[in-house]
């Protein structure tokens, strides 16, 4: 089978932002206690915090990182995660059933974010608290001082304040699992009113409504709808949740999840605008895609303890990804690349053992799971604009997305250098596909280097003894002459091709 693909510098759709390369901690499981802190890990320093994960980040190329949570933020109480450590209280975590120790928390994140070389994304309780609690939060963490709140930050040892850009104005609060769960109008005065309050303190503030947890849920749309109403002049971005998974063995429709990713991404578009018609403004509103990801939801190790059973850091959503996950996550990623003009943040969901691309042992080893490598490649090689790719791709038919292209694929071109990144996955399950790609409008090219990462057993998945049995590996079928790049690409596989 040959795929003709067609990369022209005139289909730029946007920039690159470095921010679609963000992830997610959450107090969640072993995502903060024995993931990203671990003071019996002998590369933990001196707040606790594993060298080894640290390094991994910075290796996975992550740029923005929220917290802290997920569904935790929504009974959280700031304040609990500050001060001596031995004086702080330990919490019911209605969320995850759990208790939560209180040992990290946002000083503790803040030094964590500067060591890892990532922005931080806050997200505020807009759950169980309101407007005052949010104001108190961004005051301890972003006025200089002279204030009680951010003299109190000073005390704790931040004479300088954390300067946090970016806030979620609570999370998933369409989902009638969230603690202080609303209705969108409900949800979309409160979050107004909180947007409007802390740009009192800075109105520079990059503000995110929440959106929809999903396109399955009934209120997907109008929801978007009703809160955009509300908050429109407050607000600068709204949330995108989606999660996927192969169910029943279909794994036809799995790979074709950004079909659904697409949808989404495009009825978030239409209504935002549609409210901006309505309202008669030139701003637009854009779309924070702040938890995406591969989730076996099914699967026990997603179901929170019960009962009597609150324990600190439980074994929750460790998730084992295999190749055709990894496959699935670099198309999420396609999607959300050549969305770059409406998506203007995402986050992976979430950053270590809780669905994550690392994965670590308390006290023990670390591993990178299958998704990881998608994911560092994007971020290292997708740099300066993105090109719209033309494809012409046979389709298959799936039972969920209805007809899906065999092919799908996103570039990158570097105005400065000229240096252009082909993305590509095949969704085929048997058949290896030559990709034709037509790069006459870039005389002078030639292959820097091309890689596919796939396996005869794409139910592969790596393990603390084996992590690198597969990985993207060198493509030498990929060669370039006279405008013409070719290039074979195994089933189930994803690729990257880069030139210059
Ligand atoms: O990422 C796991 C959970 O998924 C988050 O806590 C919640 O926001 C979403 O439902």
């Amino acid at each position: 089978t040959t795929v003709t693909l067609t990369i022209d510098p005139a289909f730029r759709v946007g920039p690159v932002r470095r921010r679609t390369f963000g992830a997610f901690v959450e107090h969640l499981g072993r995502c903060v206690y024995t993931g990203i802190h671990d003071p019996e890990h002998p590369s933990a320093d001196a707040d606790g915090f594993r060298g080894d994960v640290i390094a991994l980040t910075k290796e996975l190329g992550v740029s923005t990182v929220r917290y802290p949570g997920g569904n935790f933020v929504s009974g959280y109480r700031w304040e609990d995660g500050i001060g001596p450590r031995d004086q702080r209280p330990r919490r019911l975590d209605l969320a995850w059933h759990s208790t939560d120790p209180n040992l990290v928390g946002v000083d503790e994140f803040l030094r964590w974010s500067q060591a890892s070389g990532t922005e931080p994304m806050m997200a505020v309780n807009l759950g169980t608290r309101g407007v005052q609690e949010a104001l108190d939060l961004l005051e301890y963490c972003n006025v200089r001082g002279g204030t009680a709140l951010s003299d109190l930050r000073r005390a704790n040892g931040a004479p300088d304040p954390y300067d946090i850009r970016m806030w979620c104005l609570g999370n998933e609060m369409d989902g009638p699992w969230q603690i202080g769960h609303k209705t969108a109008h409900e949800y979309g005065r409160l979050a107004a009113e909180t947007a409007r309050a802390m740009r009192m303190i800075d109105p520079d503030l990059t503000l995110v409504a929440c959106g929809s947890s999903g396109v399955p849920i009934p209120t997907f749309g109008q929801w978007e709808q009703t809160v955009l109403s509300e908050t429109y002049e407050h607000v600068d971005l709204i949330s995108a949740h989606a999660y996927y998974a192969e169910e029943d063995g279909d794994l036809g429709s799995f790979l074709a999840s950004a079909v659904d990713m697409d949808h989404f991404i495009d009825s978030v578009t239409a209504v935002a605008d549609g409210v901006r018609a309505h309202k008669k403004v030139a701003k637009r509103i854009h779309i924070s895609f702040d938890e995406w990801n591969v989730w076996y939801q099914k699967r026990a190790e997603s179901v929170p303890p019960s009962g009597d059973d609150w324990p600190v850091a439980p074994v929750l959503l460790e998730d084992r990804y295999n190749v055709a996950d990894a496959v699935v996550v670099g198309n999420l990623l396609i999607s959300l690349l050549r969305h770059t003009d409406r998506v203007h943040s995402a986050s992976l969901a979430q950053l270590v053992n809780v669905i994550a691309p690392i994965m670590t042992e308390p006290g023990g080893r670390i591993w990178r799971q299958t998704t990881f490598h998608p994911f560092a490649q994007a971020s290292q090689h997708a740099v300066g604009d993105v090109l719209q790719v033309a494809i012409e791709a046979p389709t298959y038919e799936t039972a969920k997305h209805g007809d899906a292209p065999l092919v799908d694929a996103v570039a990158t071109r570097d105005p400065e250098t000229g240096a252009v990144a082909l993305f590509a996955v095949n969704r085929s399950l048997t058949e290896t596909v030559t990709l034709e790609v037509d790069t006459r409008s870039m005389p002078g090219l030639r292959v820097l280097g091309a890689t596919s990462l796939s396996n005869p057993d794409h139910t592969w998945s790596a393990t603390a003894d084996d992590d690198t049995s597969v990985l993207p590996r060198a493509n030498d079928t990929a060669a370039l002459d006279g405008g013409r790049l070719t290039v074979q690409v195994p089933p189930v596989s994803w690729n990257v091709v880069r030139l210059g």
